[in-house]
């Protein structure tokens, strides 16, 4: 695989160089493929050698390069090696690329192709705690909340593919004076029976009464923020009454939400929230006070001063002025609760990037107050997504877009009437069409905005994740009917067109996609890869028909194929995709 002919390229260079060959790695790539040109498979950078120190950076780059490649000797591996523009290019035998790219398929071994890579000795290893989705109990779920709940279960997958324990974390927006408001406005709008119907649609409309009659300049009005208060006064000193209603409401809230979940593919480990830690959070101002750390404002509010200068330029508020605390006090404690609980080697938070400040600030105090560790928690922030809309108008609930994604697709399949040998169409309908939602959603940069288009992303030719089901399913297909004409062995001579070439060079980059989308938490690099992969895939299949050709092309052509095939799924279950076979 591609470790393997890394090792070699570097041994070689270590050798000219008289250098340890593990010092080449990082410099050395594969080629990406470029269109109707002929690519060497890898290539060295020779800047990235200079500033590792290897070469002398006051030497002209383009001497070094052809210095360097006159000096380097051709073998059986490595058939050819040139000079190019500040790097130098090689390129390897074709019977022993088609060969060892092939090995590890068909022998049990396909799910850890490329994820057993030497590059990834670099990476974090140890526990990764992943916080996503968090939604807020009663209040509309966003567009944001499905980005963090997909982004963040594509990075828990990702680490855990790549040998990292994973703690998946959902942090539930269940505490704060908002409570209060709705544990009153239930006494007077809300009714047990529709709860237990349908809780998320019940408990939403109860807090849009809510909100509207608080925003009324009615004289109810102020009664009503006084039952809010007492509510959550109640709830605070932990009354039965109040805390058993609040109960009922995360509770059926978090079961709605585990079935949306289910249907996307997403689990969590552990369900916390704010909730769990409001008595920790008046332990945190304590901590901040005894450190010196918290300031009075003018308001009669606990500040901690930010400031370089300690002019309280830019303080972080941490408490009110009536004693209550904040959202950041409590996440404060929650990070402090987490770190002791499961020991993490690092934390991720993804959530839109108008918490940027938010987070920025969390890990500064956290630091003020001597946990170190807080270098090892980051923030992935995504940006918007605009115009996301069903046909009945704007979306409330998220179980609204995942209907109507499988009812569109479903749709689209019976047009292009595929459904007829399909065991349960609206099943693969679901998965096809949350595929078309996560594809459209991690093609481009994270901190990207970007408009929801449900006909762009439901497109079965163009980059979607239609199209990745469309080629996996295709694949399947062709193995199935091929059934029994694979062989443990076939001939790597028989794998020598340019469309097989194109596969395997492609496949050689698999594990450098996966590292840099562990290194910057990114999914568009895989998405990108499968794509062009999927590219690739229907060429051969135009070009290197199985059908009608001899049992011996028959078979080479097959274990291309399925090691694509399951390149592909593999790398879509790391997106959080669930591959279909028929569709
Ligand atoms: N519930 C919050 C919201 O919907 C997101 C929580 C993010 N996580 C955190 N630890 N603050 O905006």
């Amino acid at each position: 695989m591609a470790c393997f002919f890394r090792r070699i390229i570097a041994e070689k260079l270590g050798r000219t160089l008289q250098h340890s060959e593990d010092a080449f790695i990082p410099a050395l790539s594969a080629v990406p493929l470029f269109k109707k040109q002929q690519t060497p498979d890898f290539k060295l950078s020779i800047s990235s050698l200079r500033s590792s120190g290897i070469l002398p950076s006051s030497a002209d780059i383009q001497q070094q390069t052809e210095d360097l490649a006159s000096q380097l000797k051709q073998d059986s591996v490595v058939e050819d090696i040139s000079a190019g523009s500040g790097v130098i290019n090689f390129k390897i035998n074709r019977k022993l690329l088609v060969q060892k790219m092939l090995e590890p398929f068909g022998k049990e071994e396909d799910e850890k192709f490329g994820l057993n890579s030497e590059l990834f000795n670099t990476l974090k290893k140890g526990t990764t705690l992943v916080e996503y989705s968090s939604p807020n109990i009663a209040k509309k779920f966003h567009a944001g909340h499905l980005r963090s709940t997909i982004i963040g279960n594509f990075i828990a997958n990702l680490k855990q593919s790549l040998g990292n324990s994973v703690i998946r974390m959902n942090y539930l927006g269940d505490w704060g004076m908002q409570f209060g408001l709705l544990g009153a406005g239930f006494g007077q709008f809300g009714c047990q029976e529709k709860l237990k119907q349908n809780p998320l649609q019940h408990l939403f409309e109860v807090n849009l009464h809510v909100y509207v009659q608080v925003n009324k300049e009615a004289e109810h009005n102020e009664d009503l923020k006084q039952a809010a208060r007492n509510f959550f006064r109640q709830l605070e000193q932990h009354e039965s009454e109040a805390v058993s209603l609040w109960q009922q409401f995360r509770e059926i809230t978090v079961d709605e939400y585990q079935h949306i979940y289910k249907r996307l593919g997403v689990h969590f480990d552990i369900y916390s929230g704010e909730s769990f830690h409001q008595d920790q959070a008046q332990e945190v101002v304590q901590q901040l006070q005894s450190r010196g750390l918290l300031k009075t404002s003018e308001k009669g509010t606990g500040v901690v001063d930010l400031s370089s200068t300690g002019d309280m330029s830019s303080v972080c508020t941490v408490l009110r002025s009536d004693g209550t605390t904040l959202y950041i006090t409590r996440d404060l404690a929650a990070a402090i609760d987490r770190t002791e609980k499961y020991c993490f080697d690092e934390m991720i938070y993804v959530t839109d990037k108008s918490q940027a400040n938010h987070f920025h600030q969390l890990f500064q105090i956290l630091l003020a107050m001597g946990h170190s560790w807080a270098d090892r928690c980051r923030h992935v922030p995504f940006g918007l997504v605009r115009g996301m809309k069903t046909r009945s108008g704007e979306v409330v609930f998220l179980e609204d877009v995942l209907d109507e994604a499988r009812d569109r697709m479903l749709h689209n399949m019976n047009q292009a009437k595929t459904t007829k040998e399909m065991d349960d169409p609206k099943d693969t309908a679901e998965k096809v069409g949350i595929s078309a939602l996560i594809v459209q959603d991690f093609k481009g940069p994270l901190q990207s905005d970007y408009t929801f288009d449900w006909d762009r992303m439901l497109q079965a030719q163009g980059d979607t994740g239609v199209f990745l089901q469309y080629t996996h399913a295709r694949l399947c297909s062709l193995i199935r009917k091929n059934e029994g004409v694979e062989a443990a062995l076939f001939d790597p001579s028989l794998l020598l067109e340019q469309t097989s070439i194109n596969i395997l060079q492609h496949l050689l980059r698999y594990d450098e996609v996966l590292h840099q989308s562990a290194q910057d938490l990114q999914p568009k690099h895989l998405v990108n890869f499968l794509l062009k992969l999927c590219h690739l895939i229907a060429s051969a299949h135009r070009e290197l028909p199985v059908k009608g050709s001899s049992q011996d092309v028959a078979q080479a052509r097959l274990r291309l194929f399925s090691g694509a095939c399951s390149v592909l799924a593999n790398g879509m279950r790391i997106l959080g995709v669930t591959p279909v076979e028929k569709m």
